[in-house]
């Protein structure tokens, strides 16, 4: 990390950093041969939708040869389509059809764990305990006088001991599922191996990665007990943000970050990479990003806050604040494919769907890039009734918590279940949509100026026109450009500093329990979340709604 890093001269190459990128969970996208399993065709089919949406770049989950164990996250060939989600030639079509449309390919990589059924493990299960193969993974003795004991007292992610005994009576370390085996990154090898999988896929051209638990990778020298387990009460991943844990965010994590840029600085185009990382605060998160490691870092924070401007507010200025140390723009995000989809965190039904609407034109307003994850432009809820014996997440059985109610496949159209995930419109989906997810189809909002569909359709376009910073001509030098406004306590108001001459954006929210009135000096509203109420020549803004406004140029 460079402390307050110079302003950046913005070139194309930039595109990330204020991009609009659309999450596609590649199982649950569209499915092109009626096995009910979203695919790489799938994907490619409907590339049309995403230019339309008005998105910039596309991320795709894994694909790659894998048991799916873990939805993917599981990998046995780094370098390969698995044939339920189509070949690599499909790779090459979609990706050439994406950006026929002007629209850029971000892939996950997930370099903390391959598969159990990854050639490497394979042969480490194969080989002696001390060989060169038990070396990429982390096997170690057990303790207890038989080395009946786990090493240490870790804890998996989805519960229960980090640690599963093989049959010599060595342990191998897995921070997730036990199909999930730990890659020891202080093996050099492992280090070669993932720079030229990097290598493969920006030969085929990807724009970026997705990194799959960037803060995993290396583990504190000695493997450490934390010193607390879930005996008193609570997961040990509860301590991250309290401290922190032996097994992430460890110093040196970031001498693979800084192998990792030059690879990507050595194509052209602006490729990138944004972390999945987990760290104690928001300063040991921004030392993932500077000009020699990776670009962004998701902005969790923000798909945490509670609904009020408070919290908002707070999430909001601490993320600004790092911008303007590591010089680039941050990242937004309230949904994606391991949470709880956030029509429903805000409270389900009408109340979270308004809400919903409201957040998405809170963070289409803010500067920097924007994450959406699908399904959230069609404003669907989690499913919570998916019967037990569907869910698939590993975690289920162990914490009874499942991210299956999110990865329900998207419905296109048709009268019928799955409401146009296949190709025919009916056939199997790996998981029922809910009757209700009729008038929730693209084609059902298409056209509707109510529905929430239009909302973001029309919010991205205008997103486009009225938010030229930080990419406007002026942008590098005001990368933070956003001001906030006096408003009524609940309210959340600011504006997006505009280049001189060029009409500025405005954007209300109002998470106060009243309505609140519009101050006429901000413009004229362009877009609303909830209509807004005319009364006497002045504007109210209805509660748990947003609305954008555009003031004529100053200057
Ligand atoms: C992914 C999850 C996955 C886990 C293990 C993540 O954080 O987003 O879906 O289960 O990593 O790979
Ligand atoms: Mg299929």
């Amino acid at each position: 990390m460079t402390p307050s890093a110079p302003p950046h001269p913005r070139t194309d190459d930039d595109w990330w950093r204020s991009a609009v990128v659309y999450q596609v969970y590649v199982r649950s996208f569209a499915d092109s041969d009626g096995d009910g399993i979203g695919d790489l065709r799938g994907v490619r089919s409907r590339l049309p939708y995403l230019r339309d949406l008005g998105v910039d770049a596309l991320w795709l989950t894994p694909f790659y040869r894998s048991p799916m164990i873990d939805g993917g996250y599981d990998v046995a060939d780094y370098r390969d389509v698995d044939p339920m989600f189509g070949t690599l030639a499909d790779f090459d079509d979609m990706i050439g059809g994406a950006h026929a449309l002007g629209l850029r390919v971000i892939v996950d990589i997930v370099p903390n764990h391959s598969s159990s059924a990854h050639p490497w493990f394979t042969a480490a299960l194969a080989a002696a305990p001390g060989s060169a193969e038990r070396d990429r993974y982390l096997f170690r003795a057990g303790r207890g006088t038989e080395g009946e004991l786990p090493p240490n007292d870790w804890e998996s992610i989805f519960g229960g001991p980090a640690w599963t005994r093989v049959p010599d009576g060595q342990w191998y370390l897995h921070l997730f599922d036990p199909s999930q085996p730990d890659l020891n990154w202080r093996n050099p090898a492992v280090r070669a191996e993932f720079e030229e999988i990097l290598r493969f896929w920006l030969d085929r051209g990807v724009d970026g990665f997705r990194i799959d638990v960037a803060h995993g990778m290396i583990k504190a020298e000695g493997l450490p007990d934390v010193g607390r387990t879930s005996a008193d009460g609570r997961p040990q991943i509860e301590l991250l943000g309290r401290g922190r844990l032996p097994y992430f965010d460890q110093d040196e994590v970031h001498d693979i970050y800084r192998a990792w840029r030059p690879i990507l600085d050595s194509y052209p185009d602006g490729r990138m990479a944004v972390a999945e990382a987990w760290a104690e605060s928001p300063q040991r998160l921004a030392r993932y990003i500077g000009p020699d490691e990776l670009h962004q870092a998701f902005n969790f924070d923000f798909m945490d806050a509670t609904w009020s401007a408070d919290s908002f507010r707070k999430v909001i200025d601490t993320a600004l604040a790092e911008s303007t140390i590591v010089g680039a723009p941050t990242t937004w995000v309230l949904s994606n494919h391991d949470r709880q989809r956030h029509v429903t965190r805000y409270g389900d039904g009408p109340v979270g769907l308004r809400r919903a609407r409201a957040a998405a034109l809170l963070m289409l307003a803010l500067p920097g890039c924007v994450y959406l994850y699908q399904g959230e432009e069609l404003g669907l809820p989690e499913v919570l009734d998916l019967p037990d014996e569907l869910r698939q997440d590993p975690a289920f059985p162990r914490t009874g918590q499942s991210r299956d109610g999110c990865r329900v496949p998207l419905p296109w159209g048709g009268g019928l279940p799955p409401y146009g995930f296949g190709p025919d419109g009916g056939g199997p989906a790996w998981l029922p949509a809910p009757t209700t997810w009729r008038a929730l189809s693209v084609a059902a909002q298409t056209g509707d100026p109510e529905s929430t569909l239009e909302l973001y359709r029309a919010a991205l376009r205008l997103r486009r026109e009225h938010t030229a910073l930080p990419g406007g001509p002026d942008g590098a030098a005001d990368p933070v450009g956003l001001s906030w406004l006096e408003s009524e306590p609940g309210v959340l108001a600011f504006a997006r500093t505009a280049p001189a001459g060029a009409p500025g954006l405005v954007c209300l929210v109002n998470l106060s329990g009243a309505p609140v009135t519009v101050d006429g000096g901000h413009g004229e509203p362009v877009i609303a979340s909830q209509a807004l109420d005319e009364r006497d020549g002045g504007r109210m803004l209805p509660v748990d709604a947003a609305a954008w406004f555009v003031r004529p140029a100053t200057g």
